[in-house]
C-alpha cells in the first residue's frame, strides 16, 4: 500500500496493519480487523459527542476554526454577507451554485407562491397558551406541516425533496411570524408576495392597521444578512440530527421538527437568548469582572463565547457586531452593546478565556440587535431557525443522494454487568 496509509502495530498480538487513508483519514470500519483473538469484535474508536469524527463527506459548508474561515460552497461568508441575499445563499446551499437572474427569479416565485400554510394550521397554534415559548411553538408546527403533505415521506423522489424544501424555506417565515403574533395577543397577518423574503417575514410580524406594510430597508437588509451569517454551518449539533432522523428516511418536515428541537438547547441555538439574560443579570459594566470571576471559577458559561470548531474570531460573531451599527441608526442604540462590548474586552484579555481559545460566536451580539428591532429574547432562537432551513435542507439532500448512506446507528462500549440470572 503506498504513503496514503498508516501502518498499526497491534501490541497485544505483535500483528501489524496497513489502514488506506482517503482525504487523510482512516475508515473507522478498518479498526475492526485489529482483534485480540479470533472472539474479539474487534476495535472501534471511541468518540463521545464525535469530536474527532468525520460523520459524512460534504461539499457543502468548509469551517477553518483555526483561522476563522467559513465559506458556503466555496464563497467566503463575508462577500455573500456583503453581497448576496439570503435567498441566493440559500438557492446556493441547495443546488451549489449562485442562482443566475433567471434561477432567481424562479426559485423566488416558488418560494412565494408556498409562504402560505393551511388555515387548520392556524388553529393548531392558536392552541397554544399565551405564554407558550415560541421555539416549542415553532418545533411542534414544523412537525404539523407533515400532516398537510403526505407524499413528503416519498424521499427518494427528487422532485417530492425539492419541493419540500421549497414549502419549509417559504413557510418557516409564516410560522415564526405567527408564533410571535401569538405570543403578543395579535391577529394573524397573511404573507404578502409583493415583498421579498426579509420584508415580508416583518410584514407577518409587524403589520397592524396600515393597509400596506411598509418595512424599513434598513432592517430589512440587517435581517437579511443575520439570515445569511445563520444559514449554514456544517455538521453542528442540529444539522448532524436533521442527517441522523433522515437517515431512518422520516420526512423532512418530521426531520426538520428534530434539527429545530436541537437548536433550541442553550447550548447551541438558544444561546443567543442566554446572552440577553447574562447581560440582563450583569446590569452594568462595573458588574462584569465578578461575573467573569463566576465564570472562572466554573460556576457558570460565558453565554456566547466559546466553540467547538472556531479556536480564533467566529467571522459571523464579527459581522452581526459590524451590522449592529446599521440597526442602532434606525432603531436606537441598545445600550446593552457597551456591556457587550466590555464584556469581551475584558474575556479576549484574560487568560482564562486566552488558554483555553475562547471567542464571541455567532450568539454574542446577534440578540442585542434583535432586541433593538423589537423582539423579546424567546424569539431569538426562533431567528436563527428561519435561516438555518436551508442549511438543514442542503445536508439532507446531499445525504439522501449519498451512496454512503445507511440508517444512523453508532456502536457503544458496554461496562454493565455481565449476564445474571434473576
Ligand atoms: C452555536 O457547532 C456549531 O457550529 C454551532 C453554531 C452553528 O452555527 O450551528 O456555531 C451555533 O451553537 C454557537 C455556540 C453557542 N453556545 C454558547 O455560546 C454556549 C456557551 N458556549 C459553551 O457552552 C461551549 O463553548 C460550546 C458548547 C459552544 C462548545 O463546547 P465544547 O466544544 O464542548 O467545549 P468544552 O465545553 O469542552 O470547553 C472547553 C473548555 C472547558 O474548560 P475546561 O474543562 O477545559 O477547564 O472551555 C470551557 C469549558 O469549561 N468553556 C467555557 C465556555 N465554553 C467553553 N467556559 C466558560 N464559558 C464558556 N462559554
Amino acid at each position: 500500500m503506498g504513503n496514503d496509509s498508516l501502518t498499526i502495530t497491534d501490541n497485544r498480538t505483535g500483528k501489524t496493519y496497513e489502514l488506506p487513508l482517503k482525504h487523510g483519514n482512516i475508515r473507522a470500519m478498518d479498526l475492526r480487523q485489529i482483534k485480540s483473538d479470533e472472539k474479539d469484535f474487534g476495535v472501534m474508536s471511541y468518540d463521545p459527542a464525535f469530536l474527532n469524527t468525520a460523520a459524512c463527506e460534504s461539499r457543502i459548508t468548509y469551517i477553518d476554526g483555526d483561522v476563522g474561515i467559513l465559506r458556503y460552497r466555496g464563497y467566503p461568508i463575508e462577500q455573500l454577507a456583503e453581497k448576496s441575499t439570503y435567498l441566493e445563499s440559500a438557492y446556493l446551499l441547495l443546488y451549489g451554485e449562485l442562482p443566475n437572474p433567471q434561477q432567481l427569479s424562479t426559485f423566488t416565485a416558488r418560494i412565494a407562491k408556498h409562504t402560505f400554510i393551511h388555515e387548520n394550521m392556524k388553529k393548531f397554534m392558536e392552541g397554544f397558551r399565551y405564554d407558550a415559548h415560541p421555539m416549542s411553538m415553532l418545533v411542534s408546527s414544523i412537525a404539523a406541516l407533515s400532516t398537510f403533505y403526505p407524499d413528503a415521506g416519498n424521499v427518494a423522489d427528487p422532485e417530492v425533496r425539492e419541493l419540500m424544501a421549497i414549502r419549509l424555506i417559504a413557510k418557516m417565515p409564516t410560522l415564526a411570524a405567527y408564533a410571535y403574533r401569538h405570543t403578543n395577543g395579535l391577529p394573524f397577518v397573511y404573507p404578502d408576495n409583493e415583498l421579498d423574503y426579509t420584508a415580508n417575514f416583518m410584514n407577518m410580524l409587524w403589520k397592524m392597521a396600515e393597509p400596506k406594510y411598509q418595512a424599513n430597508p434598513v432592517l430589512a437588509r440587517a435581517l437579511d444578512i443575520l439570515f445569511i451569517l445563520h444559514a449554514d454551518h456544517e455538521q453542528n449539533c442540529s444539522t448532524s440530527t436533521m442527517r441522523v432522523i433522515g437517515s431512518a428516511q422520516a420526512d423532512p418536515f418530521l426531520s426538520m421538527a428534530g434539527a429545530a428541537a436541537s437548536l433550541s438547547g442553550p447550548l447551541h441555538g438558544g444561546a443567543n437568548e442566554e446572552v440577553l439574560r447574562m447581560i440582563d443579570e450583569i446590569g452594568t459594566t462595573d458588574h462584569i469582572p465578578s461575573f467573569i470571576e463566576s465564570v472562572k471559577k466554573g460556576e457558570r458559561k460565558l453565554m456566547g463565547f466559546g466553540h467547538r470548531i472556531y479556536k480564533n474570531y467566529d467571522p459571523r460573531a464579527y459581522m452581526v457586531k459590524q451590522t449592529a451599527d446599521s440597526v442602532f441608526g434606525v432603531t436606537g442604540r441598545n445600550s446593552k452593546v457597551d456591556i457587550a462590548r466590555e464584556i469581551e474586552k475584558i474575556a479576549l484579555n484574560d487568560e482564562y478565556f486566552v488558554k483555553r481559545k475562547l471567542y464571541p460566536n455567532v450568539d454574542f451580539y446577534s440578540g442585542i440587535i434583535y432586541e433593538a428591532m423589537g423582539f423579546r429574547p424567546e424569539m431569538f432562537t426562533v431567528l436563527f431557525a428561519i435561516p438555518r432551513t436551508a442549511g438543514w435542507l442542503s445536508h439532507w439532500e446531499e445525504q439522501c443522494k449519498d451512496r454512503d448512506t445507511k440508517i444512523s446507528r453508532p456502536r457503544q462500549v458496554y461496562l454493565g454487568p455481565d449476564q445474571r440470572d434473576i
